[in-house]
């Protein structure tokens, strides 16, 4: 098996996101090849949550797996999709019995990529701890997979750092979701694992992490109960590039931040 294109899409926020994914996707996967693209889509349904709607918009787009997150359980008409759908993965360390799955296998043209989904636990909720559940996890995959790929939807960045070197030389990439905000620590850990903190989001760019500026300023000036809405002014993707060797090592990883 040749050298293998990983291309992952940070949280994608809203339809300005979807949009704008979209229209950059054609001209990234010319360019790049990417063999497996996953995307995050934990903000995808009017920038909290995902539908059977926005997951098929997704995988209409090319995405082979979808990542979700502390938004996973947000609108309940999707509870019965996320049980169906074996391509769509929600935190794996959440409360056991909960809709959907944790960890997937996805395969084409004979190759296996698993695909885990685990959320952090400081400032986050979660039912178990997820260096725990990565292991259980990672000795489940055993000889199921080629590649694996872990996105830790995480707020604090030590718990994130920390979890990128407890999976170092165990899976292809470890990748941070959740603060919409891209990290500049990407690179490949000792061990084989490309690592970065936060990916960031796909959506609009002149926004607070996806919201409309002037409602999260007034909410941050008066602290008083503000509707939030999704931005949609100058929205970007943002992704990382992982190239990994057949042995399942990850060579290289390359932060996009790409406006159309
Ligand atoms: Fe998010
Ligand atoms: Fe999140």
């Amino acid at each position: 098996m040749p050298r293998v294109k990983l291309l992952f899409v940070g949280d994608v926020v809203g339809s300005p996101g979807r949009r704008v994914l979209e229209e950059v996707l054609p001209g990234l996967r010319k360019q790049h090849e990417p063999d497996w693209i996953v995307v995050n889509g934990e903000n995808s349904a009017g920038g909290l949550g995902v539908t059977e709607k926005t997951a098929k918009a997704f995988f209409a787009m090319g995405a082979d797996a979808i990542t979700l997150g502390n938004h996973a359980y947000r609108h309940r008409e999707a509870y019965r999709y996320l049980d169906e759908e074996p391509r769509i993965v929600r935190p794996a360390n959440y409360v056991k019995g909960n809709p959907g799955r944790g960890h997937t296998v996805v395969e084409k043209d004979g190759a296996r990529l698993g695909v885990v989904n685990l959320s952090g636990t400081v400032f986050m909720k979660a039912a178990r701890s997820p260096f725990t559940e990565a292991d259980s996890i990672l000795e489940e995959l055993d000889g199921r997979t080629d590649h694996v790929l872990v996105d830790f939807h995480a707020e604090a960045t030590s718990e994130k750092v920390a979890m990128g070197w407890h999976l170092d030389g165990r899976v292809t990439a470890c990748v941070g979701t959740h603060t919409h905000v891209p990290t500049a620590d990407a690179r490949v850990l000792p061990g084989g694992t490309a690592y970065v903190s936060d990916v960031g989001m796909t959506g609009s760019r002149d926004s607070v992490i996806g919201v409309r500026r002037e409602q999260a300023l007034e909410s941050f000036r008066t602290q008083m109960p503000i509707r939030f809405e999704t931005a949609d002014e100058s929205p970007w993707v943002n992704a990382v590039l992982i190239e990994a060797a057949p042995d399942g090592r990850a060579q290289s990883i390359e932060q996009l931040l790409l406006t159309p």
